[in-house]
């Protein structure tokens, strides 16, 4: 059979991990792939740096419209990131009625409709594998595993740049600031840090996830998110007391009238296995009917990791090429006419526990005033921690974990929290998940 022929869009640290992967372990991909996968030209503006990893074994251009639009091009792989020239790329490497995998999740959250649609109606196959949580294969999981089930819920640690600094914040006890920049030093964080802290970049990849586990289409514009930026390691050392690590999850989960779909910090119960994951590891938890619980954990960032995901995408095109386009396995894991457009809960609707923080005067009355408020709310409580007051104040931490509640109703009861006079400024307040 002949060669399979690869055009890679851009050969930095995913494309160069690509490029000596597929290198590396050619014989057995090939005894995998029942053909060869050949890169025959790689596009990118940096040409002496791409020339310098190829090392003359295959065409480099600086322009990717000539990637896409060469007639001797299989498969495309973007691997640029980013939304503009990207999505003008891919389109039309569709067009040209080329295969496409891309490791960009922000391309496909927020364009993917399109993108998809373009696809069908040409034939080709988009693979993603590389867009959400790196080398975990986390969508053949969900897409073709996990088939037989009915997904309840996701919850992933899906960004490791957060995930090293929560975990260093709780290890060494420093403020988000401090731990931000060793984090940048060390090259964990990007200079620009914007998409991972402020739970950006796992929001596409808890879209991406939500679409394929409850068959609806990408809704970028419907997920609720919060980053970590206003972490106070106060709380993190709170939660550890009270049995929780704090992690920033990407969640989705079925509810009766919707979808919950949300990106925040979270406490976790300290004796989860997720909870134990650490540094800049990811790891996605589901709960589905027949399986129950399964964890997929591993790396989900890095040259090789990544390139491991592209690859198996470029096996699977390789194997489903010749397929009727009818019968491969579709985008969204769905069939297109079984997609349904189940609304994403507004967050005010989202139901989980709370951790809540309040500094408050030490005298008769303080608890009772504040348990009958959120009792008025038909908020209960799971537990409750008084601390002594820091040095130099005379106001006390007090730390409340509620059981389950809607949003909007601890939101109400804070709202008449903050006006009581023996509460000091505002609540803190973190959601819970006992992900049970
Ligand atoms: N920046 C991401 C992370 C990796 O920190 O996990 C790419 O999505």
């Amino acid at each position: 059979m002949e060669a399979i022929r690869v055009g890679l869009l851009g050969i930095g640290t995913v494309g160069s991990g690509t490029w000596h992967v597929l290198n590396r372990n050619q014989s057995e991909i090939m005894g995998r792939a029942g053909r060869e996968i050949k890169i025959t030209m790689v596009a990118d503006h940096h040409t002496e740096r791409a020339k310098a990893v190829v090392g003359g074994q295959c065409e480099v251009v600086s322009d990717g419209n000539l990637v896409v639009t060469n007639p001797d091009i299989d498969i495309v792989v973007e691997l640029i990131g980013g939304y503009d020239a990207a999505k003008d790329l891919v389109l039309k490497a569709i067009a040209n009625g080329k295969h496409v995998v891309t490791a960009n999740k922000a391309l496909l959250a927020v364009h993917g409709d399109t993108i998809f649609r373009a696809a069908k109606d040409k034939g080709v196959i988009i693979a993603f594998e590389a867009a959400v949580a790196g080398g975990i294969p986390i969508i053949k999981a969900l897409r073709e595993g996990l088939t037989a089930n009915r997904i309840e819920w996701i919850a992933g640690i899906i960004n490791g740049t957060t995930n090293f600094i929560l975990s260093e914040m709780r290890e060494k006890g420093l403020d988000f600031d401090t731990t931000l920049k060793a984090a940048q030093t060390l090259g964990y964080a990007e200079a620009d840090p914007t998409f991972d802290i402020e739970g950006i970049d796992a929001a596409h990849k808890a879209t991406l996830m939500s679409a394929i586990a409850f068959g609806i289409p990408v809704q970028f514009d419907k997920i609720h998110v919060e980053g970590i930026t206003r972490l106070d390691s106060l709380d993190i050392r709170y939660a550890e007391q009270l049995g929780y690590r704090i992690k920033l999850l990407g969640i989705t989960r079925r509810m009766e009238n919707g979808i919950e779909l949300r990106v925040h910090p979270a406490l976790i119960p300290a004796e989860r296995l997720i909870a134990n994951v650490e540094g800049a590891m990811n790891a996605v938890l589901v709960k589905s009917d027949a399986v129950g619980a399964s964890l997929y954990y591993g790396k989900g960032a890095g040259a090789e990791p990544t390139a491991s995901a592209v690859i198996a995408d470029l096996v699977d095109i390789a194997r489903l090429e010749a397929v009727d386009p009818e019968h491969r396995v579709p985008y969204l894991a769905f069939q297109p006419d079984a997609m349904r457009d189940t609304p994403i809960l507004p967050i005010s609707e989202v139901t989980t526990s709370y951790y809540l923080r309040l500094k408050v005067k030490d005298q008769p009355g303080v608890l009772a005033d504040i348990t009958r408020l959120l009792a008025d709310h038909s908020i209960s409580i799971d537990a409750f921690l008084q601390k002594e007051p820091r040095e130099g104040e005379t106001l006390v931490d007090i730390i409340i974990l509620t059981h389950q509640t809607q949003e909007k109703n601890i939101n109400a009861a804070i709202a008449q929290i903050e006006k009581l006079r023996t509460v000091a400024g505002s609540v803190t307040r973190i959601r819970l998940e006992e992900l049970e």
